[in-house]
C-alpha cells in the first residue's frame, strides 16, 4: 500500500518513519518532506504543498491513505477536500479545527460543555483590555486568538509586562491577523502534560502520554518555542489521573463536537495544566500531534500505525488498543542559531551521516529531522532549513536512562551556532 503524510517537520518525519514499518506499507510519500525523509529507506518527498495538486498526486499515484502533520493544511480545508474527492485522509475537517485555530471559539465550546479551563475575557478594543488587566492584576496571561506558531502567547509576572503585550498585539499587530483579537486568562500554576488521542468522531484510542518543554533555555528561561524536548510517559499521569483526563476533558469535547454537528475525526491533542491538588485544567486544543512529543510517542509504539490509522478512519477506534514500549522515550532537540525570532540557514550538519542506518528497527533511538535539507557545497551535505533542526530520541528503561542515551548521541552531532537545551528529562 501506498500513504502519504503531509509536513515536513519532526512530527511528520516520525510518523512517516512509523508507518514505514508496517508490513502492508511498500512506499511512505512525504509532502514536502525534509533532508531526513529524503535520505531514509522506502520514504520519498514529494515537492507539492498546494491542495489540489496534492489530490491530483494521490489519484495518480494509487495512494490508499493519507495523514496530515501541522496545522495550517488542516485550517486550509485539505481534510474536506480530499473527502470531497472520494479519497482517505485522517484529520479534522475545516471547521472542527477552530478548536485550535481560535482560542476564543475553543474557550467559549469548552465553557457550553463544561470542561474545566481558566477563567478568561475576550478583546479587540486596547482601552478595553487594558481596564481588564487593571482590574485582574498579574501575573496573567495574554494570548492570540489565532494560530501564531506557539509564538501567541505571554505568561505576563508583572502588569507592566501585560500592558505592553496588550499594545504590541492589539495596536502595533505584532502578530498580524491572528492578534486582532486578544484573550486574558487567568494564571494557572502546575505541571504541564499533553495527553494524545487518536479519534473517528464517536471513539477515542488514547495515546501515550508525554510532556515537552516550550521555553528556549534551561531551567524554562527565554521565549516560548514550538518545544525543545520531550519525554513518554509522563510520571504524573496515574491511572487514576487518565481516567479523569478522558472524563472530564476528552469524552466532553468528542460528545460535544458531535453534538454540534462538528464529529471531530483525527488527532486531538489536549494541553493540560495539572495543579498541586490534582485538578485538571486545559490550556489549550491543538487538531493534531504535538511536536516533538511525537518522536518519543512514535519511539514507544509497538503496534501497526497503519492499523490505527485505518481504525481510526472507518469509526472502528472501539476495537483496538495500542501497545507500547514499556520503556521510556526522550527527545532533545537541536535548534538553529537565531531561534525562535530568526533561525539561520544553511549551517553544514555535521555527525548525521554516521548514525542513519538501513535497517534501524532494533537500534535504541532515531534522530528525526525537521528543518534540514540537502545542499551546502557539494549538494551532498545536510545543512540546517529551519528554526527546529533536530530531535534526538532514544528509548532506555527509565526517563534517566533515555536521557542519557538521547545526549550521548546528541553530542556527536554539531553544527555552528546549535541551541539546545541541556535539562530535558531532569
Ligand atoms: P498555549 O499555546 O495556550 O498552550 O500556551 C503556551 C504555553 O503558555 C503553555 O504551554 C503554558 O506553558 C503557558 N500557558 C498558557 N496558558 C496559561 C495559563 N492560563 N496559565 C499559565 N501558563 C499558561
Ligand atoms: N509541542 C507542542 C506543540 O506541538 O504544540
Amino acid at each position: 500500500m501506498k500513504v502519504l503524510v503531509i509536513g515536513g517537520g519532526g512530527r511528520e518525519h516520525a510518523l512517516a518513519w512509523r508507518l514505514k514499518q508496517s508490513p502492508r506499507v511498500n512506499n511512505v510519500f512525504v509532502a514536502p518532506g525534509n533532508a531526513g525523509t529524503a535520505i531514509e529507506e522506502g520514504l520519498k518527498n514529494i515537492p507539492i504543498t498546494a491542495i489540489s495538486d496534492l489530490i491530483d498526486f494521490v489519484k495518480n499515484e494509487l495512494v490508499e491513505i493519507t495523514i496530515v502533520g501541522p496545522e495550517a493544511p488542516l485550517a486550509e480545508g485539505i481534510v474536506d477536500s480530499f473527502r470531497l474527492a472520494g479519497l482517505k485522509i485522517f484529520g479534522p475537517t475545516k471547521q472542527a479545527i477552530q478548536l485550535e485555530a481560535s482560542k476564543d471559539y475553543s474557550k467559549s465550546f469548552m465553557l457550553r460543555h463544561s470542561i474545566p479551563t481558566a477563567a478568561y475575557a475576550a478583546f479587540c478594543d486596547p482601552v478595553m483590555a487594558h481596564k481588564y488587566l487593571d482590574k485582574i492584576g498579574a501575573p496573567i496571561v495574554i494570548k492570540a486568538d489565532g494560530l501564531a506558531a506557539g509564538k501567541g502567547v505571554k505568561v505576563a509576572m508583572t502588569l507592566s509586562e501585560a500592558h505592553e503585550t496588550v499594545d504590541a498585539m492589539l495596536v502595533s499587530n505584532s502578530m498580524g491577523g491572528a492578534g486582532q483579537k486578544i484573550l486574558i486568562e487567568e494564571f494557572l500554576e502546575g505541571e504541564e502534560v499533553s495527553f494524545i488521542v487518536m479519534a473517528d468522531g464517536k471513539n477515542v484510542l488514547p495515546l501515550a502520554t508525554s510532556q515537552d518543554y516550550k521555553r528556549l533555555g534551561d531551567g524554562n528561561h527565554g521565549p516560548n518555542t514550538g518545544g525543545m524536548g520531550a519525554y513518554s510517559p509522563a510520571p504524573i499521569v496515574t491511572p487514576e489521573l487518565h481516567e479523569r483526563i478522558i472524563n472530564e476533558v476528552i469524552d466532553p469535547v468528542i460528545k460535544g463536537m458531535a453534538a454540534e454537528g462538528q464529529p471531530y475525526t483525527g488527532f486531538l491533542y489536549a494541553g493540560l495544566m495539572i495543579g498541586e491538588g490534582g485538578g485538571i485544567n486545559v490550556l489549550e486544543y491543538n487538531c493534531r500531534m504535538g511536536d516533538p512529543e511525537t518522536q518519543s510517542i512514535m519511539l514507544r509504539l509497538k503496534s501497526d500505525l497503519l492499523t490505527l490509522v485505518e481504525n481510526a478512519i472507518d469509526g472502528t477506534l472501539n476495537n483496538i488498543d495500542a501497545k507500547w514500549d514499556c520503556r521510556a522515550a526522550l527527545g532533545v532537540v537541536m535548534a538553529a542559531y537565531g531561534y525562535p525570532e530568526m533561525p539561520r540557514q544553511g549551517d553544514v550538519i555535521h555527525g548525521l551521516s554516521e548514525l542513519i542506518f538501513k535497517d534501524d528497527l532494533g537500534k535504541d533511538f532515531h534522530v528525526f529531522q525537521a528543518g534540514t535539507k540537502v545542499g551546502g557545497k557539494d549538494g551532498k551535505e545536510i545543512v540546517t532549513a529551519g528554526g527546529r533542526v533536530l530531535c534526538v530520541t532514544a528509548l532506555g528503561d527509565d526517563i534517566k536512562n533515555a536521557r542519557y542515551r538521547a545526549y550521548e548521541i546528541s553530542n556527536q552531532i554539531y553544527f555552528d551556532g546549535f541551541q539546545m537545551r541541556t535539562d530535558i528529562g531532569l
